[in-house]
């Protein structure tokens, strides 16, 4: 089989690794790609927003058919797009990309269909929102609708704080800002959980959990991700039971009464307080970096995963995974989540990598045969190994030996699972 894979980013390159391990994948592209794909697949440099382009391409080279990585070609309707074409494509249509690209629609699905999540109420101007925070308790979360990269969401301690959000949104930081939402800042422990979902059935795809603060201990400024480790340390089959029954079954029911199928991988971001999940956000893909820790724990065929999701015949399938640990650090260009220097040169060719170590390739760009950082995350290194603390040992140890002069990351990935 051929296959496409939209997407240039950590997350794209482990996509593309784990179909490479498949005997029925013949050729990979990756559209556009970065220098870790380009060592397993063709990078196709053509805009993620050119829909017609890549239609163009994927009907011309005959593609068998294409798993879409990033949230916003999604949220844009690129399946919608390439299935008026026949293209075979493995992610949500553009109501279900709703999920992530409206906290509002999700907001009212969990209303209609009591999936436990934080109270909240939508605001439609400065005034209203305003006037309910000043009876409000502190600390409470500020949220724009739509997607904002991972940034618009403000948590408040006081007044003066959450007037500077209301602004902040309603004065365009985001995007034109119709409404806004204000919820109850919950307290508890947050866990990644993922399904896999072909419109008729699904199956779960494993937990992880994030660290998305810049600094160690969980400090600083917001990230796309400094480092995840699999699984979370709350995951029990009576936990998963509840997240699936409470959060996930509804959800899909909710769309199916829109009409919608749920095609693709769906990522529920959770707050788990006194052992009940709560509802925090939906995304409609893979986490970035929690697929760069998921996928070198699967056991099961990917290419067979995806095809038998698009065939929709998912239930045929059993998932199995390695019953083992795995942690990712992001590599990250120094100064990043700020500014940041490109085009700095990275040297891997002196890496010994054993069949648990991963190395995936997040920002970077292959010129003249030599990899240059290309972005702030430059790169994603995993273990996979019994215990998470040899796991993060052992990526620790690869990091050193990249001893990247323009690099930082974090040291403390995992250290609730792992006891110094
Ligand atoms: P989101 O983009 O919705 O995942 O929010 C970003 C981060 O804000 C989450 O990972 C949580 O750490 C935090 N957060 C969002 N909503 C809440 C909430 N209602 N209570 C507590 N923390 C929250
Ligand atoms: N790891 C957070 C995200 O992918 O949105």
């Amino acid at each position: 089989m051929k296959v496409g894979v939209i997407g240039s980013g950590g997350r794209e390159h482990a996509l593309c690794f784990s179909l490479k391990n498949s005997n029925k994948i013949k050729e990979i592209f990756c559209f556009p790609g970065n220098a870790g794909t380009n060592s397993i697949a063709t990078n196709i440099d053509i805009d993620v927003k050119d829909f017609e382009k890549l239609k163009d391409f994927i009907i011309q080279k005959d593609i068998d058919f294409v798993v879409i990585g990033p949230e916003k070609p999604l949220v844009d309707g690129i399946v919608d797009y390439l299935e008026k074409f026949k293209i075979k494509v493995f992610g949500p249509n553009k109501i279900a990309s709703k999920l992530e690209g409206s906290k509002i629609f999700t907001k009212k699905i969990c209303e209609k269909y009591k999936i436990p999540t934080a109270k909240f109420g939508i605001f439609l101007n400065t005034k209203t929102a305003l006037s309910f925070l000043k009876k409000c308790n502190f600390p409470i979360v500020i949220k724009a609708d739509g997607l904002a990269a991972g940034k618009g969401v403000y948590i408040s301690e006081n007044y003066t704080e959450a007037s500077i959000a209301v602004n902040e949104i309603f004065g365009g930081k985001f995007g034109k800002a119709e409404n806004l939402l204000i919820e109850e800042f919950l307290t508890g422990e947050e866990m990644s959980f993922f399904i896999i979902s072909d419109g008729k059935s699904y199956k779960m795809f494993g937990t992880a959990q994030d660290h998305k603060r810049v600094l160690e201990g969980d400090k600083g400024k917001n990230t796309g991700g400094m480092g995840a480790y699999s699984p979370s340390r709350l995951e029990t089959n009576i936990l998963n039971l509840k997240i699936t029954k409470k959060i996930i079954e509804p959800t899909l029911k909710g769309l199916r009464e829109l009409d919608c199928e749920y095609k693709g991988f769906l990522y529920a971001g959770l707050m788990i307080v006194n052992e009940e999940p709560f509802l925090i956000e939906y995304n409609v893909r893979m986490g970035d970096p929690e697929c760069q820790t998921l996928l070198p724990k699967l056991k099961t065929d990917f290419s067979i995963i995806l095809r038998k999701c698009i065939d929709q015949k998912l239930h045929e399938l059993n998932i199995e995974w390695y019953d083992d640990k795995s942690i990712c650090i992001v590599l990250c260009s120094k100064g990043y989540p700020d500014s940041y220097k490109n085009n700095v040169l990275l040297k891997l060719e002196q890496l010994k990598l054993n069949k648990n170590h991963f190395i995936f390739h997040a920002g970077t760009k292959i010129l003249e045969n030599k990899i240059f950082s290309n972005g702030g995350r430059v790169l994603n290194v995993v273990t996979r190994s019994n215990d998470f603390k040899s796991a993060r040992d052992e990526t620790l140890k690869l990091l050193d030996e990249i001893n990247w002069e323009n690099g930082f990351y974090r040291k403390d990935i995992g250290h609730k699972v792992i006891q110094e």
